[in-house]
């Protein structure tokens, strides 16, 4: 039928006849009138956690996509969110987590000055091109492990899956700039780790015990390694590049910390759990200073719990330490022994007080530098002196420099034969084969 010009116009300017529609769907009933604020910095996940949408619930229902706060319908199928409970995989600082990794986002190829890179002697060169070789392969599994993770976890539990795919874009950085590092100087890739250790990683039933092991200690050993590697960085492209993936993976260890953190307080049950994941990885212990006191402490307390123990200028007789001239400073943290409960307290943590004749004690190696003022050298050599009287079977040896202190300032001569003897002790220890990267 034809339409001519006029009937066009008529029907254009006409109100259009509708249907009545219903749009009562649009209130579920959900809140409404939500006005959230920006705060000091900006519109965080924390600003717009208010009211109903604010509560992360402990148990989510959890089985459509639904976001936290959004109205539920009928008829929906499900997906496979069965990390429904929130200590399942919560850390109360994820958001936080998140919002700085979205703040300090940087680019492999702008943001590394690649024009400090310099020819290095062959074997150098060598040497941080399969350091990189691994650690690239490394970051792959710090990436996919999270990822894979993501689809199980309940959508009202959003900030944990937020800081999961942060930590996926991190990993993804690292590994692009570590690839980077070993094309980038005349090098290449070298040679592939096996992936023995890493498949342990990827391996993990649980959210938790992935947790422990890739966030916890996989992470914490990584943030070392590049504390490391900026410490023996050759030129500033080399060292911004492990300062600024330390940086990054200080959130990735916070993460799990907190997480763990999260189980002990809700779930307090899960503690000996939680014990059992964290022992997978600790054959061996080390620690330096206070950290010293710690593993001199899980030796004297718990000594099954691994084969063998490094304690660098570390204390071990906690009731004396406060009469040293750095003691005093300790006080506030260790406790005095000139109040009776702190003194019992403190008789009952130090690791020089529970040694205890006939025990089998790990392989144990204490270091110290005979110019230490801030620990004592003679903390180590009590220790050594009482682990040896006790008649343990297994080896107890002393390290004693008399060329360094505390630490800092050490020469890097004097810190490589530390690492060298430290790294003997632990293969022999823990009865490892040692094979240079030539001999396989
Ligand atoms: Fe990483
Ligand atoms: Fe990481």
């Amino acid at each position: 039928m034809a339409i001519d010009q006029q009937d066009r116009m008529q029907m254009l300017r006409a109100e259009p006849e509708l249907p009545e529609l219903d749009l009562s769907w649009m209130e579920p009933g959900t809140e409404w009138g939500v006005r959230a604020q920006p705060g000091r910095r900006g519109l965080t996940i924390d600003e717009i956690n208010i009211g109903s949408y604010g509560e992360a619930p402990d148990e989510s229902e959890g089985w459509t996509m639904r976001p936290r706060g959004a109205a539920s319908r009928e008829a929906v199928p499900r997906v496979a969110h069965y990390l429904r409970d929130k200590a399942d995989t919560w850390s109360k600082n994820a958001s936080l987590l998140y919002e700085e990794a979205v703040q300090r986002q940087w680019s492999s190829a702008t943001d590394i000055p690649w024009e400090t890179l310099r020819p290095l002697p062959d074997r150098v060169e060598r040497a941080m091109c399969q350091f990189c070789t691994f650690l690239t392969e490394v970051e792959f599994i710090a990436g996919d492990v999270p990822g894979s993770w993501l689809p199980k976890i309940s959508n009202e539990h959003y900030e944990v899956k937020l800081f999961l795919a942060s930590q996926v874009m991190d990993e993804a950085r690292h590994l692009d700039v570590f690839r980077k590092r070993a094309l980038a100087n005349g090098g290449g890739l070298l040679l592939s780790s096996g992936n023995a250790g890493l498949r342990f990683v990827m391996d993990a039933q649980d959210f938790t015990e992935m947790s422990a092991i890739l966030h916890v200690q996989g992470e914490g050993l990584i943030q070392s390694i590049f504390r490391m590697g900026e410490y023996i960085a050759t030129c500033d492209a080399e060292k911004r590049m492990f300062r600024l993936a330390a940086q990054d993976e200080s959130r990735h260890v916070a993460f799990g910390v907190m997480h763990l953190k999260y189980i002990l307080e809700t779930q307090p049950w899960r503690r000996e759990e939680i014990h059992a994941y964290l022992d997978y990885s600790e054959p061996a212990i080390q620690g330096g200073s206070a950290g010293g006191l710690m593993v001199f402490g899980v030796l004297a307390h718990h000594p099954q719990v691994c084969a063998a123990v490094l304690a660098h200028v570390g204390i071990s007789d906690a009731l004396r330490t406060e009469l040293s001239p750095n003691g005093e400073f300790n006080i506030t943290e260790f406790g005095t022994v000139r109040d009776e409960t702190q003194f019992h307290g403190m008789l009952g943590y130090s690791p020089y007080h529970a040694v205890k004749q006939g025990t089998t004690y790990p392989a144990v190696m204490a270091t110290t530098g005979m110019n230490d003022p801030r620990v004592e050298p003679w903390q180590s050599f009590k220790m050594v002196a009482a682990l040896q009287a006790s008649g343990t079977p297994n080896p107890v040896l002393l390290r004693v420099s008399h060329n360094t202190g505390h630490g800092g300032g050490t020469r890097l001569s004097e810190r490589d034969q530390q690492l060298a003897d430290s790294y003997t002790f632990l293969f022999a220890a823990l009865d490892l084969p040692y094979r240079p990267v030539g001999d396989r």
